[in-house]
C-alpha cells in the first residue's frame, strides 16, 4: 500500500464489533498518521444486508460495485461457546462459504491484498503453550468448536495455495478475545465480557444477584476493539507476508475472569450480591498466546489499559442499550 496510488479498502463484516472498531479508528485518528485515513484512501464498511457473502453472485456484485484494491475480511458467523457447540455444521459451512467466495472473487478481480480474520480458538486443543503463529495445524482443535475452527484454519491453507498458484497477496490475523463498543450482548451467543456486562446490568436493574459461572480463576488475554483496529491498519499497510500474525496483548497481560467481573461491577456501579457459581465448568485454565512476532514487526505498541477499555465498553452499552445487540426484540 503506497501513499500515492488511490486505494479502496473494503471491510467485510463492517457492522460487527471489529468492523465498527476499525471504522472508529480510521475516522478519528489524525489524517495521514500511522493509523489514520490517508488522503488517497476510500474505506467501505459492508454489511450482510448489502451482500450475503455465502452467495457467490452477491459477493461478485459487492466487489464489482466498490472495486476494492484491498480487503479486510472480517465477516463470519461468530459466537460464544454455547452457540459454537449447538451449530457446528452451520459454523463450518457458513464460514467456509464466506471465506471461499471472498478469496476467490478477490483473486479473480486481482485485488492487491486481503487480510482475513482467524481466531485463537483455531489452535489445537493439545499444544505446547504459548501459542504462536507456527502452531495452527499441529493437532485437532477443541471438540466444542471444531466447525468454526476448521473453517478458519482452512483460510490459512487457502492463503498459501492462492499465493503459490496465483501469486496473491493474501494473509491472516489471529486476534485473541475481543471486546468493545458494538459487541454482541445477546446472552444466547455472547462472548464472556459482553455476556457479563449484560448480566450485571440486568442484576442491577432487577435487583437480583450477579452470578458469574465458574470459579473466576481462568486467565485470558483480551484485546480492546479500538486497539485491534490499529493493529489491522498496521497489518494492511506495513505487513506483506502470507504467514498469519497474532494480534494480542502480551502473555503478561492476562486477566482472570474475576478481574473482568470486578471491573464490570465497578463500571456498572453494581452494589448488590455478587458471587461465583463454582458448580459450573471453568473451561481451560489458561491458553496464552505470544504477541512477540507482532511487537517485533511493529516496533512496540501501547495497548489501552484493560480497566479503561472495559469502562468505555460498559459506558457504550449503557448509553446504547436500546440499539445494542441484546437479543431483546
Ligand atoms: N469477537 C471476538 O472475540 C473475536 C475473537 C477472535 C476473532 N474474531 C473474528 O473477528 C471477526 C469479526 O468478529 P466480530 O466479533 O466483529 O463479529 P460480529 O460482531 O458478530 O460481526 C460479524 C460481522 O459479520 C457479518 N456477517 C455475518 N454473516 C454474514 C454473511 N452471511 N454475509 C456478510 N456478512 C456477514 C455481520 O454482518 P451483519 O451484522 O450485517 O449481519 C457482521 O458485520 C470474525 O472473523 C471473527 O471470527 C472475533
Amino acid at each position: 500500500m503506497t501513499d500515492s496510488n488511490p486505494a479502496v479498502v473494503l471491510v467485510t463484516g463492517g457492522s460487527g464489533l471489529v468492523g465498527k472498531g476499525i471504522e472508529h479508528i480510521i475516522n478519528t485518528e489524525p489524517v495521514g498518521s500511522r493509523f489514520g485515513k490517508r488522503p488517497n484512501e476510500t474505506w467501505i464498511f459492508a454489511t450482510s444486508s448489502e451482500a450475503d457473502l455465502r452467495d457467490p453472485e452477491q459477493t461478485r456484485k459487492l466487489f464489482d460495485k466498490y472495486k476494492p484494491t484491498h480487503v479486510i475480511h472480517l465477516a463470519a458467523m461468530v459466537g460464544g461457546l454455547f452457540k459454537n457447540m449447538k451449530y457446528k455444521l452451520t459454523f463450518l459451512r457458513d464460514n467456509v462459504l464466506m471465506n471461499d467466495n471472498v478469496l476467490h472473487t478477490a483473486c479473480e478481480r486481482k485485488t492487491q491484498k486481503v487480510i482475513s480474520c482467524l481466531s485463537t480458538c483455531v489452535f489445537p486443543d493439545k499444544v505446547e503453550y504459548p501459542l504462536d503463529e507456527t502452531k495452527i495445524h499441529l493437532g485437532p482443535p477443541h471438540s466444542s468448536n471444531f466447525g468454526y475452527a476448521h473453517a478458519k484454519r482452512l483460510v490459512d491453507v487457502q492463503n498459501h495455495a492462492y499465493k503459490e498458484e496465483f501469486g496473491c497477496n493474501f494473509t491472516s490475523a489471529i486476534p485473541t478475545n475481543v471486546f468493545g463498543p458494538h459487541d454482541n450482548f445477546d446472552l444466547e451467543g455472547a462472548h464472556v465480557i459482553p455476556a457479563l456486562i449484560h448480566k450485571c446490568y440486568l442484576a442491577k436493574k432487577n435487583n437480583t444477584p450477579f452470578i458469574v459461572a465458574g470459579t473466576g480463576k481462568p486467565l485470558r488475554q483480551f484485546i480492546y476493539s479500538y486497539d485491534l483496529a490499529k493493529l489491522f491498519i498496521w497489518q494492511l499497510r506495513e505487513y506483506d507476508d502470507v504467514e498469519p500474525v497474532i494480534l494480542s496483548v502480551g502473555e503478561d497481560e492476562e486477566v482472570s475472569i474475576k478481574d473482568v467481573a470486578d471491573a464490570i461491577v465497578k463500571a456498572v456501579d453494581f452494589k448488590g450480591e455478587y458471587a461465583f457459581d463454582t458448580t459450573r465448568a471453568d473451561g481451560q485454565f489458561r491458553k496464552p498466546a505470544s504477541n512477540k512476532k507482532l511487537l517485533e514487526l511493529m516496533g512496540g505498541f501501547e495497548f489501552t489499559p484493560f480497566d479503561q477499555a472495559l469502562a468505555a465498553s460498559v459506558k457504550w452499552f449503557l448509553d446504547n442499550y436500546n440499539n445494542a445487540r441484546t437479543g431483546n426484540v
